[in-house]
């Protein structure tokens, strides 16, 4: 989540070009990812109904 954006900002500011490439993968792996998690916290959330998205907004309940 962090190299992210540096990557970017190094394309970007600094010219490391060779680096696009390797943003643009882990910028598409990242969104994945996240859509990934979004989906199986649904699936938790709505068939399995364990608790786990709940637990995931508010970790500190009981
Ligand atoms: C979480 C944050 C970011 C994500 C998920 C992300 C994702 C992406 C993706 C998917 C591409 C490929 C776009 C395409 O051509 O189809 C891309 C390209 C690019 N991004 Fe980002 N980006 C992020 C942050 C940044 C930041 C902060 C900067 C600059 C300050 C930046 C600069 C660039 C540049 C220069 C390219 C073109 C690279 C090349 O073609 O060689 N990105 N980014």
């Amino acid at each position: 989540m962090l190299a992210v954006p540096l990557g970017g900002a190094l394309v970007w500011y600094l010219g490391a070009n060779s680096l696009g490439e390797l943003h643009e993968l882990a910028g598409n792996a990242l969104f994945v990812l996240a859509l990934a998690h979004a989906a199986l916290a649904l699936f938790h959330h709505y068939v399995l109904r364990d608790g786990l998205l709940v637990r995931m907004i508010r970790p500190h309940s009981a």
